[in-house]
């Protein structure tokens, strides 16, 4: 490694699956299947990421909802609205990063403004936003619309949304409170901006109903991989999430939406990218492997293996799931699925049904890694070093033992390395990001 590459750090957040990602994570015996509502199992949640030196806690969100998602996505199907919930672990901790997701696509950026800056208050700086613009369309239904945007449409939407919110997080300059009892002054109103909004969707006046936040101006945090969303990402965020099991992939979308960053007059260590890791963590790879094939066994399915065809570009249905698998070396996405499926068996023999497996577990992209805490660390070195990634999402596949494990056996390793903290550098999450305070745009207007 270079010395510059041992400077760099990595950068971990849990992305929480109130019941683990992997969709049959609650029916262990071990697994908890109502972690996501009881506080006091966020909490201790919270506390232990935060003796690991976590970056962040993150809650992805949607805006609509059926009991059919139970199958493969039991955690997303019903939860806690993400506010709310950081709001109360901004009170049981004092250093983690909170992070929420915001759909820009069916709210009013003055509610969010005011309530990003509240959160960021109550936990001494460490609010962030998750902006995405709704990957469910059945949320148009729920807020009295006939259909969700398309894709340009919400993102001219969220890209207006950012810079207002941005705009009235300023509107109180830092100072604008002297709250001084001797002259009677509360407020220093040259001090108070208007901001004067007016734009192709939102006409905002300001100034906001809350202090400028602890840090000034959150980190910002985008999701997504169509066109809009990497430009989003390469103009606005601090920290992207994707979701991809393919280094190669990682790695050119990595180079390009760095290399996008110049355009707006950024450098490449302004944008972190962080794809999802699902760790099967073992204290040897045979018990991760173990508990990987317990898991699957626990899938609730009709075995349709109809998407698994369309994804792979084969016809799989009629086939037997004991067989071996077929010939598949017409498609490349094939051969690429199966060579991970065998890796995450940890033998070549797979059988259809262990494929099938692999592709409902793996089914939004992220990256699944089964073994021992040396084997996942080897990975996630490799990714870092190779520029696929500057860190990891991490979704435990199981509550709270799947965490627990990576806390207990992967973090060391990675601190051993020397590529990830033993101590936060400060207390925002500004601080975790090697970001600055950034100025106050009124205060820069007024200095000319
Ligand atoms: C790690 C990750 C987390 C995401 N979390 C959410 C979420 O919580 N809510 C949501 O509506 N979309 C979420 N998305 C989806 C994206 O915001 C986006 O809508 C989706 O990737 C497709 O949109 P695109 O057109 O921007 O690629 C997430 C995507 C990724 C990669």
């Amino acid at each position: 490694m270079s010395s510059q590459q041992q400077q760099r750090q990595l950068h971990l957040g849990l992305f929480l699956f109130g019941t683990g990602y992997h969709p049959a994570g609650w029916r262990l015996p071990e697994g908890r299947t109502d972690g996501a509502y009881d506080p006091h199992f966020l909490k201790e949640i919270a506390q232990k990421l935060e003796q690991a030196k976590f970056d962040f806690f993150f809650l992805g969100d949607r805006l609509a909802t059926s009991a059919d998602m139970q199958y493969l996505f039991p955690s997303q199907m019903n939860r806690l609205e993400p506010f709310t919930l950081l709001s109360y672990l901004a009170a049981v901790t004092e250093k983690i990063g909170l992070i929420g997701t915001v759909n820009t696509t069916y709210a009013e950026p003055y509610n969010i403004a005011r309530m990003t800056a509240s959160l960021d208050h109550l936990s001494g700086g460490r609010a962030s936003w998750n902006v995405v613009t709704g990957s469910d369309p059945r949320a148009a239904q729920n807020f009295s619309r006939e259909k969700h945007w398309d894709n340009a449409k919400r993102y001219d939407y969220a890209e207006e949304f950012i810079e207002v919110i941005s705009g009235l997080w300023d509107t109180w300059e830092d100072d604008a409170l002297p709250r001084d009892k001797e002259s009677g002054v509360f407020a220093d109103g040259s001090k108070v901006h208007e901001l004067n909004h007016s734009g192709e969707h939102f006409s905002v006046a300001g100034p906001l109903n809350v202090a400028r936040p602890i840090q000034g101006q959150l980190p910002l945090i985008t999701a997504g991989t169509s066109r809009r969303s990497q430009l989003l990402a390469a103009k606005y965020s601090d920290m992207v999430f994707t979701g991809t099991n393919d280094k190669e992939v990682a790695q050119a979308f990595y180079k390009e939406v760095k290399s996008k960053l110049r355009e707006f007059g950024r450098t490449d260590s302004d944008l972190k990218v962080l794809p999802g890791l699902v760790p099967i963590v073992g204290r040897t790879d045979e018990e991760a492997r173990a508990k990987y094939n317990e898991l699957n066994s626990l899938v609730v399915t009709d075995y349709d293996l109809k998407p698994l065809s369309d994804k792979l570009g084969i016809d799989l249905t009629g086939i037997d799931l004991n067989a071996p698998l077929p010939d598949l070396s017409s498609s490349e996405a094939a051969l690429h699925w199966a060579e991970l499926a065998r890796r995450a068996n940890g033998r070549e023999d797979i059988t259809l049904r262990d494929l099938f497996y692999f592709f409902t577990v793996t089914v939004r992209g992220h990256l699944l890694v089964v073994g021992s805490a040396e084997r996942i660390a080897d990975l996630i070195e490799e990714w870092f070093v190779d520029e696929a990634a500057d860190g990891f999402n991490v979704c435990p596949p199981y509550m709270p033992g799947g965490l627990d494990l990576f806390l207990e056996l992967v973090v060391p390793e990675l601190q051993r390395r020397g590529i990830f903290r033993t101590e936060y550098e400060g207390s925002t999450f500004r601080d975790h990001l090697g970001l600055g305070r950034p100025e106050n745009r009124f205060e820069l207007q007024l200095k000319g």
